[in-house]
């Protein structure tokens, strides 16, 4: 089966093609991770990075002009033709509408010019989906999803089978990052930008590890910034200490993901776990996680997204839209709608 994925969520024109060459199903021990024929990601950061953030208006200028040279070069590297695609799988929600509605306008008319099946993918389940694309994953997993607009704690009884046990009460992960990257003056998009200032710990300087105590699996990142901005005030030299703030800020969030995520494996005695979402790129989580995975997790293994996968992507989008298509069939060209505040639903 080749599926075509589209991602238009926010800042990044992307088109996949994935073959998986034995229908998996949705039976566990049928799990096989598909073929990625192609991942073609055309990045507007540069042009966004001289705002420090993503301009909504810009971005969906930026999709319209790349849409077609994206979807010509995936389908080019993939050496598919448009009539071999089985499924359309296009990202219909959370995030900018006018950007979602490039995507989705695409879809449609794919679908309906050649008489093939599409479906809506919410952009979290794509998310969840991304570490399926290298990884033979055994259920019941418990997934760790960290990107600029959310940070999720879920429970995967199978593919499509999803309970969100904890979420952002205020800003998401990365969200921290990159207004903390603003704060030191690193530029957009801050989480790299941290990862690379970040040098050691500065004995005194100390950040707080948000709701670590909450009894829940919540998380609120706000506070965590405010607290670097009002340190930072009080700092008349922190420019000297860059590399400091920044290894401080990293470990904090590190530190508060890693802590909530193996005391909700410990509550639902999971020991798949999962990581995901442009966060997921930061080393010092996947180590962070390793290390706590191993010592404090019997039995435990960390599945980890490979490095392409783990920032917006539409390999991850067609993989979601397959699981989706296999558990709930497609929708109708009609039907298929952008929605910018869309929830994850199973
Ligand atoms: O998944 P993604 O590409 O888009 C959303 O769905 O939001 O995630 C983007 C976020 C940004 O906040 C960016 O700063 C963060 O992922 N990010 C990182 C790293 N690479 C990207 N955060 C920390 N360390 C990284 N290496
Ligand atoms: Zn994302």
């Amino acid at each position: 089966m080749i599926i075509l994925g589209i991602e238009t969520s926010c800042d990044e024109t992307a088109v996949a093609v994935i073959k998986l060459n034995l229908d998996p199903g949705l039976r566990q021990d049928d799990i096989k991770p598909p073929k990625v024929l192609s991942n073609v990601i055309s990045s507007q950061i540069s042009i966004h990075q001289k705002y420090g953030g993503v301009v909504p208006e810009v971005a969906a200028r930026e999709h319209v002009l790349n849409m077609v040279p994206v979807l010509n070069e995936a389908l080019e590297v993939a050496k598919i033709k448009m009539t071999k695609i089985d499924l359309i799988a296009v990202t219909v929600g959370p995030g900018l509408i006018t950007s979602l509605i490039c995507g989705v306008e695409t879809a449609r008319a794919l679908a309906f010019a050649l008489n093939k099946p599409v479906v809506g993918v919410n952009h979290i389940a794509g998310h969840l989906a991304a570490p399926f694309l290298t990884n033979n994953i055994k259920f019941p997993a418990l997934a760790l999803t960290v990107s600029g607009g959310h940070t999720n704690l879920v429970l995967l009884k199978d593919y499509f089978n999803y309970k969100i046990i904890g979420e952002t009460l205020d800003d998401a992960a990365g969200e921290c990052f990159d207004k903390g990257a603003k704060m030191l003056g690193l530029g957009y998009p801050g989480g790299p930008a941290i990862s690379k200032t970040a040098t050691e710990w500065l004995p005194g300087l100390k950040l707080p590890r948000p709701m670590i105590g909450s009894g829940n699996f919540d998380f609120s990142f706000s506070g965590l910034k405010t607290a670097l901005l009002y340190t930072l005030k009080k700092d008349k030299d922190y420019q000297k200490r860059l590399g400091n703030y920044a290894y401080e800020l990293q470990t904090a969030i590190v530190e508060t993901l890693v802590y909530k995520t193996i005391a909700a494996a410990k509550k639902y005695k999971i020991k798949n776990i999962l990581l995901s979402g442009g966060v997921s790129a930061n080393s010092s989580l996947r180590q962070g996680l390793e290390i706590a995975v191993h010592d404090q997790i019997r039995g435990g293994h960390l599945y980890l997204t490979a490095l392409p996968y783990t920032t917006d992507n539409a390999a991850m989008i067609a993989l979601a839209g397959y699981f989706q298509f296999k558990k709930k069939g497609f929708v109708s060209v009609a039907k298929l709608r952008a929605n910018s505040n869309l929830t994850l639903t199973h």
